[in-house]
């Protein structure tokens, strides 16, 4: 068994992942949309139920049973929450007026690149990366322009220079880095926020993995670096990951200037109440940063053992390859099947053998992510233990089947 973390009791035991729960409200390529036998380490999405201080403060704010209309760009107290995290946890000087209030990261994405860019202007992203980065960029009429790296290599800063044309806007930056599971260097960031501020070029900075970090890897926020670079940044977080909330739609966008963040908000559809984000949510949020820090934090210890005991089964494997991630809880494996298909592979995983993993398509993480798989290792030790020992069977059995199956589309 994993030791038991800190105060927060059993909250990552093995019984307290609610599978019946699960079946009824995890989608997203999850329990509730598999069959009941398949095990998901798919989506990245925790299994254990929100932190108790988090549920108490839903509790306690909708008995009261008012549920007026908020204030435009967010609660008073949800961006105080917010500011004193970022300026306690993250060394930014970002105060409530900086922050906005929005119904997920996806939609601090979508409003921020809707507002940066206009029809034909180009965006520079990661390959691989989220599949989020190059849909916003499309959704807001922009190009998406990708910036391959692998694992180990340092931002390439003369090779990002030959990306950039008179129509390049903004970057986006996934730090900590989905898929791959790397944090930027402080002095990597301040390289490149140099780059952009020189070129007029802005910076969308994605930080949603940065409390899901593991020592002595450091998360840096580009809103901590010198004040020149962090005035041409702006930060999206969401509450998804760090205290599994992604059912809430819940999370902000946060900049140094209150102005740029008064025309921001003035140009989104939160003032129209078209958009907006949900009272509740926000109570749930603010809760998250005001009182479920050390659950977090037996949340991530909970995960380094996770981590641990994935990218050990996965190193079993003849053929695949895998760097320990430094954060997030996914682990990005390089399978090596000549002329197999990983989508084949993984339909046959699934089918086969019943467990579910993401396959490194260029429709989840760009061209890059060829010949990978994604598995999510937010579990308990005991499902992780199952899904793993399925997937090694899966992939011992692969080594054997016939090509042209393992082919077929
Ligand atoms: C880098 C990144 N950004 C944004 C999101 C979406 O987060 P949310 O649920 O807050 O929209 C994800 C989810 O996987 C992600 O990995």
């Amino acid at each position: 068994m994993a030791p038991n973390h800190a105060d927060n009791g059993n909250a990552f035991a093995d019984d307290n992942v609610r599978l019946d729960l699960l079946r009824e409200r995890a989608f997203n390529l999850r329990w509730a949309e598999l069959p009941h036998d398949v095990i998901p380490l798919t989506a990245a999405d925790p299994d254990f139920p929100a932190a108790p201080a988090i549920r108490d403060a839903i509790a306690e704010y909708a008995a009261s049973g008012v549920f007026s209309y908020g204030q435009v760009g967010g609660l008073p107290t949800f961006r105080e929450s917010v500011a004193r995290y970022l300026r306690d946890q993250r060394k930014s000087p970002v105060t409530p007026d900086g922050v906005i209030a929005v119904n997920s990261a996806a939609s601090g994405l979508a409003i921020v690149a809707s507002q940066w860019l206009s029809p034909g202007d180009e965006a520079i992203i990661f390959d691989p990366v989220d599949f989020l980065f190059a849909h916003t960029v499309r959704a807001a009429g922009g190009l998406p322009v990708s910036w391959s790296f692998g694992r180990n290599d340092a931002l390439d800063l003369d090779h990002l220079a030959t990306l950039v044309t008179s129509r390049t806007r903004m970057i986006c930056i996934c730090n900590p880095h989905n898929p791959l599971g790397r944090c930027f260097t402080r002095e990597e960031l301040t390289a490149l926020g140099r780059f952009c501020t020189e070129r007029g070029i802005r910076i969308l900075s994605d930080e949603i993995w940065s409390e899901i970090v593991y020592a002595p890897a450091q998360f840096t926020s580009m809103l901590s670096l010198d004040d020149d670079i962090a005035a041409n940044v702006v930060v999206v977080h969401g509450f998804s990951k760090s205290f599994g909330l992604a059912g809430l739609r819940v999370g902000y966008i946060a900049m140094i200037d209150p102005d740029q963040r008064a025309r921001m908000v003035e140009r989104s559809e939160h003032p129209s109440t078209v958009d907006g984000t949900s009272t509740l949510s926000q109570i749930a949020a603010a809760a998250a940063y005001d009182h479920a820090l050390p659950w977090l934090e037996s949340f991530v210890a909970h995960l380094r053992d996770r981590r641990d005991q994935c990218v050990t089964a996965l190193r079993s494997i003849p053929g695949v390859e895998v760097h320990s991630p430094d954060a997030t809880y996914v682990a990005f494996a390089r399978i090596q099947r000549e002329g197999v298909s990983i989508e084949a592979l993984t339909d046959m995983l699934r089918a086969e053998h019943r467990v579910a993993v993401v396959p490194g398509s260029a429709r989840w993480f760009g061209a890059g992510a060829e010949g990978h798989m994604r598995l999510c290792f937010a579990t308990s030790e005991a499902i992780l233990a199952a899904g793993m020992q399925r997937f090694v069977a899966g992939m011992a059995a692969s080594a054997n089947l016939p090509r042209p199956f393992l082919n077929e589309p």
